[in-house]
């Protein structure tokens, strides 16, 4: 049963022992560029010896991307944004039990395309009451927060025109989802909100500016990595303080 399985799994392997993997999570708002990003720091941490394993959510496991289908289709958009916060969280249970912790466990960094923050950011910004969404959190994720949360920042008005671009581009499939089809104005206020939670947060947030050139943005956040993981990336500057020591379950 699956209850019994997150707390079988929960009791052997508690969040707050030893996790020698780093788990970094890419956020920011429609077309920020987070996958591009996310395909150039596994290259460039594949070159320093490092082999990341890539996710993104809603998915990253079986169960959760059959929710992830359901969400983006808009198919439960009628239960309103309450029960839309459930399922983002069952599906975000799923993928930490079935994918995320099983990888830091082994040692290997994730690199994860949207996690907990985006629910506090779409969600919240849907009207769903902070204190629900945090209790979600604290049973969707188990203790597993990221080591380090790399925000996109760039204008709903760079990232919805990128969006369109690519689903009108020649051959493209893509259809816009339920979220990305919100007004603007919606747009702005999650922009806000992320900036938010990366000004209260700042050990574990790093913001780059999105609409710089592709490359500019890697190198951006490569350094930021290597500065913020000084002794697993030979970084010879000074390093960043320390704050993945209290990171876990705080
Ligand atoms: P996706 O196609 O992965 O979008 P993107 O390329 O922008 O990451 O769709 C995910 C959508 O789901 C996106 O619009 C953000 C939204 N979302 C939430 O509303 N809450 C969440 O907790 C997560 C993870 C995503």
């Amino acid at each position: 049963m699956k209850d019994e399985k997150r707390g079988r799994a929960r009791g052997n392997a508690p969040a707050t022992g030893p996790r020698p993997g780093r788990f970094i999570t890419f956020e920011g708002g429609e077309g920020a560029g987070k996958s591009t990003q996310i395909a150039r720091l596994k290259d460039r941490l594949s070159a320093a010896g490092i082999e990341a394993l890539v996710t993104r959510e809603p998915g990253g496991s079986p169960t959760a991307e059959t929710i992830r289908d359901l969400l983006l289709s808009g198919k439960v958009k009628p239960l309103g944004a309450e029960m839309e916060a459930v399922m983002f969280a069952a599906a975000r249970a799923d993928h930490v039990d079935e994918t995320i912790r099983p990888a830091l466990g082994a040692g290997r960094w994730v690199l994860c395309d949207r996690f907990a923050d985006s629910t506090r950011v779409y969600q919240g910004e849907a009207g769903v009451d902070t204190a629900f969404l945090a209790r979600l959190e604290a049973v969707a994720i188990g203790g597993y927060r990221p080591d380090m949360t790399i925000l996109i920042d760039v204008s709903p008005d760079v990232g919805l025109s990128r969006v369109a671009a690519r689903s009108g581009a020649a051959g493209s499939t893509a259809d816009p989802d339920r979220f990305e089809t919100d007004t603007r104005e919606v747009h702005m206020r999650r922009r806000q909100l992320f900036l938010d939670l990366a000004a209260a947060e700042p050990a574990r947030f790093v913001v780059v500016d999105g609409s710089a050139q592709t490359d500019t943005v890697a190198e951006e956040i490569w350094q930021a990595v290597r500065a913020r993981f000084p002794v697993d990336l030979g970084h010879a500057g000074p390093a960043a303080p320390d704050a993945d020591r209290d990171r876990i379950g705080g």
